[in-house]
């Protein structure tokens, strides 16, 4: 498996996997400024296709991860896990991470617990139809031992 900087032509591949992710698929044109924006990141796992992908925004000392995804017959093999490991090779110099995450996916929150990140609190209605988020925060700065 591979960890590259997605470009406009692999949009196929990521929505694919954004569809097959999430029940609220975003709509692909909401892809295209991580292609261009100089503060985006958008990192792709390429294995015969893509098979996952991260998208996330510099904020000055600090990253926000807007979306990730693993194709679900790939899941559980370290596919999300190195593309975070991809972002935080790049944020070198940023102080934390942070992400909104469903309060009822508790699959992304044992992901990103194992990873370090922390809930620091809950968004009553963040979602789209009502449902709560969870802000998760790793802080950088503490990060003797990176985890990855
Ligand atoms: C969350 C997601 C990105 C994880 O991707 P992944 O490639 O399967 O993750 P990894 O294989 O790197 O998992 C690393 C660790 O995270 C935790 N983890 C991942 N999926 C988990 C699950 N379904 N249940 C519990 N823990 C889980 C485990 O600790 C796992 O280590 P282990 O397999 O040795 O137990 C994937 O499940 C996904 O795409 N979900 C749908 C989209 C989504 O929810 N994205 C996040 C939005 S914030």
């Amino acid at each position: 498996m591979r960890i590259r900087r997605a470009g406009p032509l692999d949009l196929p591949g990521i929505y694919r996997v954004e569809k097959a992710s999430f029940p609220d698929p975003w709509p692909l044109f909401a892809f295209f400024p991580y292609f261009v924006d100089r503060d985006a990141l958008a990192l792709v796992a390429e294995e015969s296709g893509i098979v996952g992908f991260l998208l996330a925004f510099w904020e000055g000392k600090e990253v926000h991860i807007h979306d990730l995804a693993v194709a679900p017959e790939h899941r559980r093999k370290g596919v999300a896990s190195a593309l975070l490991q991809g972002l935080l090779a790049e944020a070198k110099g940023a102080q934390r991470v942070r992400l909104e995450v469903r309060a009822s996916n508790r699959a992304a929150q044992a992901f990103y617990r194992k990873h370090g990140f922390k809930e620091v609190a809950i968004l009553p209605g963040y979602y789209a139809g009502g449902e709560d988020g969870i802000l998760m925060v790793r802080d950088l700065s503490e990060d003797q031992n990176p985890r990855g």
